[in-house]
C-alpha cells in the first residue's frame, strides 16, 4: 500500500500538530518496530529538512544506532556520554542551542550546529533516544521538545 504524507504549511507547531496524527496512522497495526522507526525517521525529516533525525536504541547498556535519516553517524555511545547519553542518564530532553558550548558534545558530523535528544520511556525505563541535528545553530526549542515528546510516547507503544 501506498503511503502518503502530508506535509503541512505554517509554523512549526502547525507542522508538528498535522504530523502527530498521521504517525499515528502510519504506525498503526504494523508490528514490526524497525519499520515504524525508520519511517518515522523519514516523516520528520521529509517534514522538517532536519540535517540528521533517528534514533539510539539501548542495547547492552549502551546506545546503538538505530533506523536514521542523514549522513552516516557513530554506531556506539556510552551512559552518559555525549548529548545522547546524558539524556538518557539524566532521563530528560535536552535543547542544545550551541553544539560546542555542550561539553562532551559527540561530533559525528562538523555540520551539525544544535540538537535536541528526547528520552523514549517504557514503563520509567528509558530504551532509547530521538535524536535530531540541524546544521544551523538554535534551531530547537519548546515546541520541538513538547511534540517530539509526545512522537516519542507515540514509539514507545510499539517498542
Ligand atoms: N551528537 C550526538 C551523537 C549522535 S549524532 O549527532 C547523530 C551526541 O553528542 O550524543
Amino acid at each position: 500500500m501506498a503511503e502518503n504524507l502530508i506535509i503541512q504549511a505554517g509554523n512549526k507547531e502547525e507542522k508538528y500538530q498535522s504530523l502527530l496524527p498521521q504517525l499515528g496512522a502510519l504506525v498503526a497495526g504494523k508490528a514490526d518496530p524497525v519499520a515504524n522507526l525508520a519511517n518515522v525517521a523519514a516523516a520528520l525529516k521529509q517534514t522538517f529538512g532536519f540535517f540528521w533525525v533517528g534514533f539510539y536504541l539501548v542495547k547492552e547498556e549502551q546506545l546503538v544506532l538505530g533506523p536514521f535519516q542523514g549522513p552516516v553517524a557513530c554506531t556506539r555511545i556510552r551512559y552518559g556520554r555525549g548529548v545522547c547519553g546524558t539524556a538518557w542518564k539524566e532521563k530528560q530532553t535536552l535543547v542544545v542551542p550551541d553544539v560546542d558550548q555542550f561539553s562532551g558534545h559527540i561530533a559525528c558530523s562538523s555540520d551539525s550546529k544544535s540538537e535536541i535528544v528526547v528520552p523514549i520511556l517504557k514503563e520509567d525505563t528509558i530504551i532509547g533516544v530521538l535524536d535530531v541535528d540541524s546544521d544551523t545553530l538554535n534551531s530547537f526549542n519548546e515546541t520541538d521538545a513538547l511534540y517530539l515528546q509526545k512522537i516519542c510516547e507515540l514509539i514507545a507503544s510499539f517498542l
